[in-house]
């Protein structure tokens, strides 16, 4: 049928009533996602110095951002972390559900005690961990809030029961090293040899992906670079070294990528480093460097 002319002129109102309509709502909405971030961020990972200029360790708060589910790793210092832990739960803006403990040593899990006295959690980690709950097992998993996965990986050597605890977010990945990997370095072998830290830094860790960001339990980077400038002299070793001059803080800045060139002790099959340690075995290798950091 077709339109009469008053019909026209209504549909044509119509049209460019709608028209407006939708225009006005879409810059209503391209005004609101301006003002949200992009990206909305799943993990949250905050540093907690302690024993600043002695140990140089740190706790780390992690935090699903999502549903606001935390965990606190080796909160050693307990008078440097609980004032942290109080103003986020008291705030609303975590709630903490996991201690986590990389190995057993008083500056790792010696804060476990006081920290139940404020907070009623389990505790995750080694067997050896002053009151653990529960010892993942070797690539076991368990999710923080909606978006964290981690997966425990065994890395016995620095002690038997030590666990680096692997974190996805979806986006992001980030491996939480206790003292078995440092930002340039590695732990000493107490409870281990160098096959065990071999295998710990050269299969375990080496095989997560190269943009794994690194988190360690202590600051050692300027001290580690000193030793590696001894052993190897490349461009990765002298960036690492110009950095750690220029920052305090060198967690969650180096990859387990950048390890894999500025770390001598996952370099042992550099032929550089081999003929300074008189051996290709990457075993061997590893023995020597750790004798040699230990002189150092
Ligand atoms: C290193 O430690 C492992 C595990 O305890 C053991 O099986 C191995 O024989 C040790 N290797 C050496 C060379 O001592
Ligand atoms: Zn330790």
């Amino acid at each position: 049928m077709p339109l009469a002319p008053s019909h026209f002129l209504l549909s044509c109102f119509l049209m460019s009533l709608l028209a407006y309509t939708i225009k006005q709502s879409a810059s209503r909405f391209s005004a609101r996602t301006i003002t949200k971030p992009l990206i909305s961020r799943a993990m949250h990972i905050q540093s907690i110095p302690m024993w600043e200029g002695t140990g140089n360790n740190y706790a780390y708060l992690v935090t699903d951002d999502k549903s606001k589910e935390s965990v606190i790793i080796d909160p050693a210092n307990p008078p440097e972390v609980l004032p942290v832990l109080k103003e986020q739960t008291e705030s609303g803006a975590i709630k903490l559900s996991k201690i986590i403990n990389t190995h057993h040593h008083h500056d790792h899990a010696g804060g476990n005690s006081e920290i139940l006295k404020h907070y009623k959690l389990p505790i995750i980690g080694g067997k050896d961990c002053t009151q653990v709950t529960t010892t993942p097992s070797h690539k076991s998993q368990f999710t923080i809030g909606e978006s964290i996965k981690v997966t425990a990986l065994h890395t016995p050597c620095h002690t038997q029961d030590s666990i680096c605890f692997y974190f996805e977010d979806g986006s992001e990945r980030a491996v939480f090293t206790g003292d078995t990997l440092f930002i340039g370095g590695c732990g000493r072998f107490f409870e281990g040899n160098a096959t065990e830290m071999n295998k710990a830094l050269n299969e375990v860790l080496a095989s997560l992906p190269d943009d794994t960001k690194v988190y360690p339990g202590h600051e050692y980077t300027k001290g580690n670079v000193k030793f590696a400038k001894k052993v190897l002299d490349n461009e990765a070793i002298r960036k690492l070294d110009e950095f750690s001059q220029a920052n305090k803080e060198t967690q969650g800045k180096f990859t387990i990528g950048d390890e894999k060139q500025h770390n001598v002790f996952m370099r042992v099959n550099d032929p550089d480093i081999q003929s300074l340690t008189g051996g290709k075995d990457a075993v061997e290798v590893m023995k020597a460097l750790r004798e040699m950091k230990d002189r150092s």
